[in-house]
């Protein structure tokens, strides 16, 4: 594993942006108890107007609105300072983590879709292709950050939707959307005998990705393209996945990388893929949230994914035995299983 010693700075930036999110989550907690007492209409704009009718400029709303603004747009500030204050000492642990059995197939003519250029995506400057965010976004905001707040181990998560695939082994995998790896991590550790491909469109993503697996001693192919269109053989695939990457696409590209996953899996494949809760298994007070929360974080295609019933956008493609459901008392992640007919 690398060795990362963050200066007291840095670590001391990011304890205080964690602490402060967890903070807001509380004064969160109090405003909810109050909104719980509301009956909130269907309309989504009418509810927005009622709750904020009937918030008023309560201190506890105003506050953790605030805090948790301040804490989307900084977060990647913070983490990437701390990242600049280590660097010179990580780059010859960079470059040994380089060689291995992981390559990374770089693409310098890769097509971006446009509803990823130059989108800050989580509020993050430079989104997924700032330099080095792969090591900020894997090394420091999920473990650092993301995981001291968000409810339940943002690990195991990644862990538990693989126990939804009833035991079944898998030999060819593709992953849509590896990112920093920590999902692509899971498989390995779930499937160690299978041959496991990620597909990503930001490179310092991949970098990181790279890292986690010769750290490893482990062998994935790591692809620069986008997930709708892999340029892969068809039929090449006995598991097409992805973690959190669905509600980062609008409405079409979900379509896209479904009908790329049906081509791409062999018959009798499965897909898994784990996301958000869909709008319709939440309350209007949770849809009412989940949409507020939106609009700070950074999510511009959350809404539309989150209308979407993947479900039926996969039986419609070809899939069959198509289901979609959440894990655990929160209905979080949120997976959808279907198959290639034999
Ligand atoms: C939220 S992250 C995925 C997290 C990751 N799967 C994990 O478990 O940590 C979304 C990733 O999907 C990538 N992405 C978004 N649209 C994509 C597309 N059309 N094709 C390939 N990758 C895409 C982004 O660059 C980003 O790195």
């Amino acid at each position: 594993m690398m060795d990362i010693n963050l200066k007291q700075r840095g670590r001391s930036s990011i304890d205080f942006a964690a602490d402060l999110t967890g903070s807001a989550g509380s004064l969160a907690k109090s405003v909810n108890t109050r909104l719980s007492r509301l009956s909130l209409v269907d309309d989504i704009d009418a509810r927005d107007k009622q709750v904020k009718e009937f918030l008023g400029d309560s201190n506890p709303n105003w506050f953790s609105r605030q805090i948790s603004k301040w804490c989307s747009v900084t977060h990647g500030v913070i983490t990437g300072d701390a990242f600049a204050e280590i660097q010179p000492e990580l780059e010859s642990q960079f470059n040994e983590l380089r060689k291995g059995p992981t390559q990374i197939e770089a693409n310098p003519n890769c097509e971006y879709p446009d509803y990823w250029t130059g989108v800050d995506f989580h509020r993050t400057t430079g989104g997924w292709v700032r330099e080095n965010q792969g090591f900020i976004h894997g090394e420091l905001i999920h473990p650092l950050y993301v995981g001291k707040n968000y409810p339940g181990n943002i690990f195991q998560q990644r862990r538990d939707v693989l126990g939804e695939l009833g035991g079944r082994k898998f030999e060819r995998i593709l992953e849509m959307g590896t990112s920093s790896g920590h999902y692509t991590l899971q498989l390995a550790a779930e499937y160690p005998q299978a041959a496991i491909t990620g597909i990503e469109l930001g490179l310092p993503m991949l970098e990181q990705a790279q890292r986690f697996a010769n750290e490893r001693g482990l062998s994935w192919r790591l692809i620069q393209a986008p997930a709708e269109k892999t340029g892969l053989p068809d039929a090449s695939f006995d598991l097409v996945t992805s973690y959190i990457l669905l509600h980062e696409l609008p409405a079409s590209a979900n379509k896209a990388v479904f009908e790329e996953a049906y081509r791409l899996l062999e018959p009798g494949g499965a897909i898994l893929m784990a996301d958000v809760r869909p709008f319709r298994d939440m309350t209007r007070l949770e849809e009412w949230q989940a949409i507020d929360m939106t609009k700070r974080g950074g999510e511009p295609y959350w809404v539309e994914a989150a209308s979407l019933d993947l479900a039926k956008l996969a039986s419609n493609i070809g899939f069959v035995n198509a289901k979609s459901y959440g894990l655990g008392e929160r209905g979080y992640p949120w997976v959808t299983i279907a198959y290639k007919p034999e």
